[in-house]
Parts: structure tokens; sequence; C-alpha cells
């Protein structure tokens, strides 16, 4: 089954939406396989923004996404990846849709209240830095039939 990683960033925690990013993607019919409370760390922050090393917005993301804790989360599902990222909006909150978690929680691109892996591939290395294996749970939902055919 496809796998994502989510982190409710430090924002969202502070302001009390733990709850209501979560169920909303709990709402669209993805499973929880990993959830933790963390606080992350300078070394983590630069591992999983790698990507983004050299930029003029890199040093203020990593000051962020460590000024303070985070949840961060493995959805499970067919296609989770980019059905946790359609549920996301996109990047910039401004031009994110009304009905999508950055289009009705947030209004500033510093200050966008989630993290979503931008590919599988990008997934499957995210997953890696953020769990161990044995912290990703296999189980079944009976409701599951009622979610996919
Ligand atoms: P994320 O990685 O946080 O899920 O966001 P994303 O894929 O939608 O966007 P990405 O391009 O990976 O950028 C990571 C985070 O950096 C901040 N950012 N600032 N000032 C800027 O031009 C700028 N561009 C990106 C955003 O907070 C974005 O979520
Ligand atoms: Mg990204």
């Amino acid at each position: 089954m496809d796998r994502t990683l989510v982190i409710i960033k430090p924002d969202a925690v502070q302001r009390g939406l733990i709850g209501e990013l979560i169920g909303r993607l709990e709402q669209r019919g993805l499973k929880i396989a990993a959830l933790k409370l963390m606080h992350i760390d300078d070394e983590t922050a630069h591992t999983h923004y790698g990507e983004h090393i050299g930029k003029p917005f890199f040093a203020g993301l990593v000051h962020f996404i460590t000024s303070a804790p985070v949840v961060v989360a493995v959805f499970e599902g067919p296609n989770a990846q980019p059905i946790v990222r359609k549920t996301m909006g996109v990047t910039n909150p401004m031009d994110a849709d009304p009905g999508t978690i950055r289009g009705d929680l947030a209004v500033d691109l510093g200050r966008n209240v989630i993290h979503g892996s931008d590919s599988p591939e990008s997934a499957e290395r995210e997953i890696n830095i953020f769990f161990k294996p044995e912290e990703i749970l296999t189980y079944s939902r009976d409701v599951q039939t009622w979610i996919v055919e």
C-alpha cells in the first residue's frame, strides 16, 4: 500500500490544529500507519530539507521547523502521496483553494501548517528519516472496504 510522510508543522501545533489536520486526512480515508510528537533537531532538518540548501529561505525554514514541536505521521492508502498533497493545497496559502488545508487554515508561505512528501520517492526517503521500520504499523480496519472498492 502507498505511504507518505506528513509533518504537522510548529505553527499548527502552537495553534491547536493537530486534531483538525489529522482529522482531515483521516476523513479523506487515509489510514495512520505511524504517529509521534517530536522536536526536530538541526541535523534532521538539514537532512529533510536538503533539496533547499543554498536557497534564500533555507535558514528561515530550518529555524522555523526546529523552533517548537511538530507531529510527524505516516499516512497510508491508494495514492497516499498525491492525495495528501491535494488535500493540503499548494505551497503558498495565498494561492491555495478553499477547501484545502492551506486554503482554509493559513495565509502565509512561511507558516503553511503542514508538510507532505512531494513524490513517492521523497515519501520513502522522508519516512526513513523520521521512523524506524518497527514504528510503522501494519493493521487492518473493517471500514476499509467502505473506503476502497
Ligand atoms: P513542504 O516541503 O513544507 O511540504 O512544502 P512544499 O513542498 O509545498 O514546498 P517546498 O518547495 O518544498 O518548500 C518548503 C517550504 O519552504 C518554504 N518556502 N519559502 N520564501 C520562499 O520563496 C519559500 N519557498 C518555499 C515554505 O514554507 C515551504 O512549505
Ligand atoms: Mg517540499
